[in-house]
């Protein structure tokens, strides 16, 4: 049974109200938290958004977004209208000091009537390019004076390389402690992902073989049926090293390779993703050839439908150069790991929809058994299934049943649906509730970004600097360029 402790008084301010994110992912996660009974007594959400919209018009759009989006399907009618009257919308500009003004007499009109100083969280589900005027008007407004009491959530991407996410971080810093600044990574709290140090640091079974002695190469998939859809715009400014690898692949890897922490306080465990990192082996600007490979669907077929090549989605400029698909190989120069190649790929228009890491064990010293017997042999291996599957299981050899000795590979499985009958919270619901907590352990720390950018900036210069030449060379549907087959079969 879970033991449930209020946080306190809060208002959450929603800048972007009326956007995608907060439609799809924020409020059904904020009503599911509500439903749980998780938020505090005193809570209210202010959202605020250019587009011109009534506040009963507002409340109705959140709800249209819930009965779409929540994991719990549709609201009950009773159950929305007492949530709903923590909602509060106003029309505003982000370059508008009326705005910033309006906010600071709404919480004190909120906290007069609850009798108390509330906590402020001040969330940004915007585009990038609004990031820094929105932080330097809350920061130029006082709205944020009180740091023990205000904080501000940022999505990605953080930065667009690594000098301007430094640069994004020092103006940050200018109005914020660190201690004040979550910046989402969304996959960090999806329920299988936070698994991954579970399954590592709770069993004393996996630790004496997780490392170089035994473990021969890892692999990191993340692929996805869905194109880019309506974000073509943002898509021809990132690609898939930026908006996929750089973040949520590159802390994947972090929670497999890194060192057990001492404790879970947030420092401890961000300081031993972060040494994984700075760990990892420089990749030459020569040399990327050798240690990534680069995709750009064109069009193909997904589940029996046609669909369009990268370069007539919307937005998108008709010989664009802009990947759709990035592998990577990387190592990381630590005792436990030299030597061991750890493969990050990602794609979009893949034949499937499967977020997966598999470790991938060495062959048995010597083989005792005649060839006969191991024609089907395959190495041990773990497979971590993230989405849509969700569970861990083992592979290894049995002896298959009959007269003769034949070896065959066969899986013992954890199936979070057969071993669990609850619902698996959303990760954005993980992520509030952390907010809400002030915990950061799920959250991106700003020497973090800047190392991830830092060991990717290689790779990312040279494929700027040199356009592919063979453009579009998947077609949508499949596995990948054909490169990619040979890329992880090299080693
Ligand atoms: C986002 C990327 O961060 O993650 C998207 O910008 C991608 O391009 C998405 O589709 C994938 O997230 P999930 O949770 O659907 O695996």
């Amino acid at each position: 049974m879970e033991i449930v402790t209020k946080s306190k008084p809060t208002i959450l301010i929603i800048l972007g109200a009326t956007g995608d994110l907060t439609w799809r992912k924020l409020m059904p996660a904020v009503y599911n938290l509500y439903l749980d009974k998780w938020l505090p007594d005193e809570f209210a959400v202010i959202g605020v958004s250019y587009l011109k919209m009534s506040g009963k018009k507002f409340n109705e759009h959140l709800h249209e977004g819930v009965n779409k989006f929540s994991r719990r399907g549709k609201a009950k009618k009773k159950e929305w209208d007492d949530f709903a009257e923590c909602l509060t919308y106003h029309t505003g500009e982000f370059h508008d000091d009326s705005t910033y003004s309006f906010l600071e007499k709404e919480i004190k009109k909120i906290e007069k009537k609850w009798k108390v100083t509330a906590n402020r969280i001040f969330y940004l589900a915007v585009p990038p390019n609004s990031f820094e005027e929105i932080s330097i008007k809350i920061g130029s407004s006082g709205l944020a004076e009180n740091k023990l009491q205000s904080c501000i959530v940022i999505e990605k991407p953080f930065g667009h390389d690594l000098e301007s996410a430094a640069k994004l971080n020092e103006l940050l810093h200018t109005i914020f402690s660190e201690s004040q600044i979550y910046r989402i990574d969304h996959y960090l709290a999806k329920e299988t992902v936070q698994n991954i140090l579970a399954f590592r640091f709770s069993n004393a079974l996996f630790e004496p073989i997780w490392n170089r002695n035994f473990v021969d190469s890892v692999q990191i998939t993340v692929f996805e049926q869905l194109g880019v859809g309506n974000r073509g715009n943002y898509y021809e400014t990132a690609g898939a090293l930026r908006d996929m690898i750089q973040n949520h692949l590159l802390q994947l890897l972090c929670l497999i390779a890194m060192e057990p922490p001492v404790s879970f306080e947030a420092d401890e465990v961000r300081n031993r993703k972060v040494d994984v990192i700075n760990a990892l082996r420089k990749i030459s600007t020569d040399e990327v050839y050798k240690h990534a490979i680069r995709g750009q669907y064109g069009p193909g077929w997904i589940k029996g439908k046609k669909v369009k090549g990268y370069r007539q989605e919307p937005d998108v400029s008709k010989d664009s150069n802009r990947e759709t698909f990035a592998a990577v190989k990387l190592f990381i120069d630590n005792w436990r790991w030299q030597g061991v190649p750890f493969y990050l790929r990602t794609g979009k228009r893949m034949n499937e929809t499967i977020s997966v890491i598999t470790i991938q064990f060495k062959s048995v010293p010597h083989q005792s058994f005649p060839p006969e017997a191991r024609v089907n042999m395959q190495p041990n291996k773990i497979i971590i299934d993230i989405q849509p599957h969700m569970g861990i299981h083992m592979r290894f050899q049995a002896k298959r049943p009959g007269l003769k000795m034949m070896l065959y590979p066969v899986d013992m499985k954890f199936n979070y649906n057969e071993s669990y009958t609850s619902g698996t919270p959303e990760a954005y619901e993980t992520l509030l509730l952390d907010i809400l907590e002030s915990d950061k352990t799920l959250f991106m720390r700003a020497d973090q970004v800047e190392a991830d950018w830092k060991a990717l900036m290689p790779v990312i210069t040279s494929w700027e600097n040199n356009p592919s030449v063979n453009f579009p060379n998947y077609d949508a549907g499949v596995q990948g360029p054909d490169e990619s087959e040979a890329f992880l079969s090299k080693e």
